[in-house]
């Protein structure tokens, strides 16, 4: 069985699509290893490049500020994304980019065992919950997929644009955080 650390080795050494040419960084992840959580984002942009640390930009902010708003943060979280390159010039990851790169998100999610998974927008939410998943029309409703209840919702880069979307946005993180201390309350119960 491998570990995180084996599966980020894996990333770091990857060259399985052409985005392995154009990166600074991998962006692997960050966050708590051990998380009832996990935000599964789209790909770097040009700060997370830079950095090799996901969700660093102005998105990056405002996912810390929503995050700051239910009394959680970082290190109580885990962020990852759909691909672990830059897409260059910040476009849309091709589909076999994703397809190169999604078996490392399983890796992942299997290795850090989260309850929750929000899927931040479209691309993510069409890659982990299914392909003809509409945003707009679907967000904010709890999916259960196997072990993991999912919850799609709005790209923070998409609140940006659209300050439509806040409203809907703050609504989907406050049935996560319902549903967050719902699952630590239960395992209190049980320990
Ligand atoms: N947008 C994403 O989807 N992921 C990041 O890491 C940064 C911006």
């Amino acid at each position: 069985m491998y570990t995180l650390d084996d599966v980020r080795q894996f990333c770091f050494a990857c060259t399985k699509c052409r985005l392995h040419e154009t990166r600074n960084n991998v962006v692997f992840g960050q966050g708590n290893e051990k998380a009832v959580i996990m935000f599964i984002g789209e790909g770097p942009g040009y700060n997370e490049d830079k950095q090799g640390i996901p969700f660093v930009g102005a998105a990056g902010k405002l996912l810390d500020d929503i995050l700051k708003a239910i009394d959680l943060s970082r290190d109580d979280v885990y962020i990852a994304n759909i691909v672990k390159c830059r897409p260059p010039g910040n476009r849309n990851p091709l589909d076999d980019e994703m397809e190169s790169c999604i078996d490392y998100l399983r890796w992942q999610v299997k290795l850090i065992k989260p309850q929750i998974i929000v899927c931040l927008g479209s691309v993510a939410a069409k890659n982990i919950i299914r392909q003809d998943f509409r945003i707009t029309r679907e967000r904010g409703e709890w999916i259960k997929k196997g072990e993991y209840l999912i919850m799609p919702t709005y790209h923070p880069a998409a609140v940006l644009r659209d300050v439509n979307k806040k409203k809907p946005v703050w609504e989907d993180f406050k049935k996560i955080k319902q549903k967050y201390n719902d699952i630590i309350a239960m395992s209190e119960v049980g320990s």
